[in-house]
């Protein structure tokens, strides 16, 4: 077998067996890999992977919600590739261009005033590393440490993310986190009970006051939120909930920290949700969608006056270092994404084909197992109910979910609310997505959902 590069056709059982002893994957228990094994994905072009059998799937998750160009860029490879043969590596002690042309171009994009940039490798690192910037930044207000997060939020794998991630699944088993987070409630309007959108944000912006006193505000470093969750279930808040956030925490003196891994770089119809919400962060990470997924790349941006702070007389720097942190390679890939990304205007086609993507998920509303079709862009989510309203079992949803996959489609679902089932469907797809490609996962999931209800 090639090493390298496993061709359509290739001994498919001999690429299970070479996975199936060492290879441990996430979110799965073994044992259950015998009945029901996983896909093996061998090529990818434009919206559609191509599995060992040679089955073609719409992937309506861009991967993990970052294949935000699409896939099979030769202009990515080729960037890269040259890249590899002037200058492989080389750490950020000293200068690189890539990096150097990366960090510009995000300087000029990014949100008001965020224009200094930490390189890391994944979204995770750069949740970690916002962590350790409030907290060093913290140190210098007198000794703020805490962080406000909010119940369904994920940010990442790493033990600072789990520690801000809302979902009880993915902290309870890591268990004691880290010390001095405080979760409040997700601005969920589905499930809040709230008679407007308005209502909630006011609600939610005044416990945000509250925590903030309760606590002292002299110890609240940032509050961090995702503009819309994503993996919790694609929540997006009422208009205007961000901004209120925004003021309570320039009240208090909080830096406001957006996770933008998911939303960022032209997901939402914006090239940032923080532009679409109309708020300026003073801290934003970022990964995903940075380099479409072509290699691995995040980092942390933070305005000016926050790193000034840092850089203060008698400062010593910011004190990390990751070796991979602005790989030229890495940021090779990422120049060219964002070259694209412009180039093609995927923000506005993220706008425009989700537009119509989101009317015809609206439909969907008439299958009595639909409760709520919510998102903006190409984020959409479908929470699935049962007949009592109640949220339906997970297994419901993995039914619903595989019935779209046998349609030619690949969707995902949401990470339970709190400890409760995953009920959400996801889609998630790369920017350059057609209206046909739209009326393909709108039919799917439809088709999936109606096959599920007949069952009863
Ligand atoms: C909002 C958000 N933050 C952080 C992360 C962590 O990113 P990564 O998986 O690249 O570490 C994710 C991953 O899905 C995410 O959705």
């Amino acid at each position: 077998m090639n090493s390298e590069i496993a061709a359509v056709g290739e001994d498919i059982q001999k690429i299970r067996d070479l996975d199936k002893d060492h290879v441990w994957h996430p979110f799965l228990n073994h044992n259950t890999l015998d009945e029901n094994p996983l896909g093996v994905i061998v090529k990818a072009d434009g919206c559609t992977v191509t599995d060992g059998e040679g089955r073609e799937y719409l992937d309506a998750m861009a991967g993990l919600w970052c294949v935000n160009i699409g896939y099979g860029r030769k202009e990515v490879a080729e960037a890269v590739y040259r890249q590899l043969l002037e200058l492989p590596y080389y750490p950020l002690s000293q200068i690189n261009l890539p990096a150097a042309r990366l960090a510009d171009q995000l300087g000029d994009i990014l949100p008001g005033d965020l224009d200094r940039i930490w390189f890391v490798n994944s979204g995770s690192e750069a949740v970690d590393t916002a962590i350790k910037i409030a907290r060093a930044w913290g140190r210098t207000q007198g000794g703020r440490y805490k962080i406000i997060a909010r119940y369904q939020g994920y940010h990442g794998g790493t033990v600072g993310g789990a520690s801000l991630t809302g979902q009880t699944a993915r902290r309870a088993p890591f268990e004691p986190l880290l010390p001095g987070v405080v979760h409040l409630q997700a601005p969920y309007f589905y499930r809040s009970g709230c008679s407007s959108e308005f209502d909630l944000a006011e609600r939610l912006a005044e416990d945000l006051d509250a925590v903030i006193r309760y606590q002292g505000a002299d110890t609240v470093a940032a509050f961090i939120a995702e503009p819309i969750i994503g993996g919790g279930g694609v929540i997006p808040p009422p208009a205007d909930y961000l901004k209120k956030m925004r003021e309570v925490c320039t009240r208090y003196g909080v830096l406001m920290i957006i996770d933008e891994v998911i939303t960022g770089f032209g997901r939402t119809g914006e090239l940032f949700a923080s532009d679409l919400y109309g708020v300026k962060p003073d801290v934003m990470t970022m990964a995903k969608g940075l380099s479409s997924g072509y290699l691995p790349i995040g980092a942390t941006a933070v305005t000016d006056e926050v790193f000034q702070v840092l850089n203060a007389e008698g400062e010593a720097g910011f004190q990390q270092i990751n070796t991979y942190g602005g790989h030229p390679a890495s940021c090779a890939a990422a120049n060219k994404n964002l070259e694209i990304l412009l180039e093609e205007n995927l923000t506005q086609n993220a706008r425009d084909v989700g537009k119509g993507l989101g009317e015809a998920l609206a439909h969907l509303k008439d299958i009595p197992c639909v409760g709520d079709v919510r998102g903006v862009g190409l984020i959409w989510g479908v929470e699935l109910i049962e007949e009592n309203g109640d949220p339906l079992p997970t297994e419901g949803t993995a039914k619903v979910l595989s019935y779209v996959n046998e349609e030619g489609v690949l969707i995902g679902k949401n990470a339970g609310i709190a400890d409760g089932p995953s009920n959400t469907l996801t889609i998630s797809p790369p920017l350059i997505l057609t209206e046909e490609q739209g009326a393909t996962i709108v039919s799917a999931i439809d088709t999936g959902l109606k096959k599920f209800q007949a069952e009863g």
